[in-house]
């Protein structure tokens, strides 16, 4: 227990990653699950390999625009379920060196994040839909061929082939690129059925195995809960909703956790996709996550051609001009001490090493903020934004208008006028 603390301390001072989801699937543009929705075989999605050409790839730029956001760590897809490979693996053809790109993107990007100063997370997809010895189970584009066809199929594929072939992939990982601080493998569904053909788990990756040899080849990494594998993971990794209770260990402390989130509804790129949150949804994703004890990681579904499009780099821009300003109140915060209950419309974070209690107001009051249990306790306050005093009184006493509030209540007076800031901070110095 204690060692997988200090495993993870980095990760959760860190508290902002960005995630990239990048592959053939930019292409066709309609989810990177594409070949299981509309039932792709091998052919049929050839003619997204033979013209993967990323001309306009700019690796710098988007390792840029992620520190500029204030992210502290990239985890990449290097192979999704599509079975594409980013790098230049010697167990497979189906790789980037093999497209009209002709390089190990998976180098260039790798490289280019390191420059900006952030740490490298693999992601690994266990599903593969590509490889001859992947059985055809019920997540896979094939699964409704006539079941007698897929018992045919599966008579020939060899689980334990794949699951080698995973280990000399992963090794190929842990080995050419240097120090690997997170390898998040993806996912395990054991219990499903469909057609005559069942899920996939730990007894199929051999997750055991796979684990060990991630250990002995990078002993520091942190790994992500998707093997099947509860006692290996290091970090709790909830998709697609806000937890509002942290996952707890028995002793009550936090487990580390990252919420994996996307702009829009997909992870891969999604063209025609118009669920894309808003500017203020994102900035408080990032404060609702921290404010529960967990990280973020905000997904980014790159072009085809190899940039972010204008919808991705809207939101990274928020996210800049919001962390500019704010950004004491994330890296090495996490949630408020149980004693400060939350005012209305408001989220905390709390730094328990310098003791400074940060109020995220989401929704702007009318001049008056009621802090519950604050009275007393604040020895200075101010705008974390531009570090001006704001003043208060205590329960309920003002010099004038005094109104019944329950005691231990310290009101902050704000400006009717919300700051222009997306989400405005309040940082407290506590006596
Ligand atoms: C899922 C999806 C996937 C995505 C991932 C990210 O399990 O299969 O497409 O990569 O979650 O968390």
């Amino acid at each position: 227990m204690k060692k997988k603390t200090s495993r993870t301390d980095w990760f959760t001072e860190a508290r902002f990653g960005m995630f990239i989801h990048w592959g053939l699937y930019a292409m066709p543009a309609r989810h990177e699950w594409v070949r299981h929705n509309e039932q792709l075989s091998n052919e049929d999605y050839q003619k997204y390999f033979d013209r993967f050409d990323p001309d306009l790839l700019d690796a710098k730029e988007w390792a840029r625009a992620a520190r500029r956001a204030g992210m502290r760590y990239l985890v990449i897809t290097t192979k999704h379920h599509e079975g594409f490979c980013l790098w230049d693996s010697k167990f497979t053809d189906y790789k980037a060196t093999n497209t009209p790109a002709k390089r190990d993107l998976l180098r260039e990007i790798v490289d280019a994040f390191r420059a900006e100063g952030l740490r490298i997370g693999f992601y690994y997809s266990l599903l593969d839909w590509h490889h001859p010895e992947f059985p055809i189970d019920p997540k896979h584009p094939l699964r409704n061929r006539p079941a007698a066809e897929i018992a045919e199929m599966n008579r020939h594929r060899d689980v334990r082939k794949y699951a080698k072939y995973m280990r000399d992939q992963v090794t190929e990982l842990l080995t050419q690129y240097g120090k690997i601080d997170i390898l998040w493998f993806d996912f395990s569904y054991a219990k499903d059925e469909h057609n005559g053909t069942r899920g996939k788990g730990r007894k199929d990756w051999e997750s055991e195995k796979l684990v060990k040899l991630v250990r002995k080849l990078q002993p520091d990494i942190i790994l992500d809960n998707r093997l099947d594998l509860p006692e290996a993971a290091d970090i709790v990794t909830p998709e697609q909703f806000q937890p509002e209770h942290p996952p707890r260990r028995p002793d009550g402390s936090i487990a580390p956790w990252e919420g994996c989130q996307t702009f829009s509804g997909s992870w891969g790129y999604h063209r025609d996709e118009a669920t894309w949150k808003s500017e203020k949804q994102c900035v408080e994703m990032l404060i609702r996550h921290v404010a529960r004890g967990g990280n973020l990681i905000m997904n980014v579904g790159p072009t085809a051609r190899g940039y972010f499009d204008h919808r991705a780099m809207a939101r990274l821009d928020a996210f800049a001009r919001w962390m500019d300003r704010n950004a004491r109140s994330i890296y090495g915060c996490t949630m408020a001490p149980d004693e400060f209950k939350e005012a209305d419309g408001t989220r905390y974070t709390w730094n328990p090493r310098t003791k400074r209690l940060y109020v995220h107001i989401l929704d702007w009051p009318f001049q008056r903020l009621h802090l519950p249990g604050l009275a007393g306790k604040v020895a200075y306050a101010q705008f974390l934004h531009d570090g001006s005093e704001l003043s208060w009184f205590e329960n309920g006493h003002a010099t004038w208008n005094s109104e019944d509030l329950p005691a231990g209540t310290l009101t902050l007076r704000l400006p009717v006028v919300q700051p222009d800031i997306v989400v405005p901070t309040v940082e407290l110095f506590l006596k």
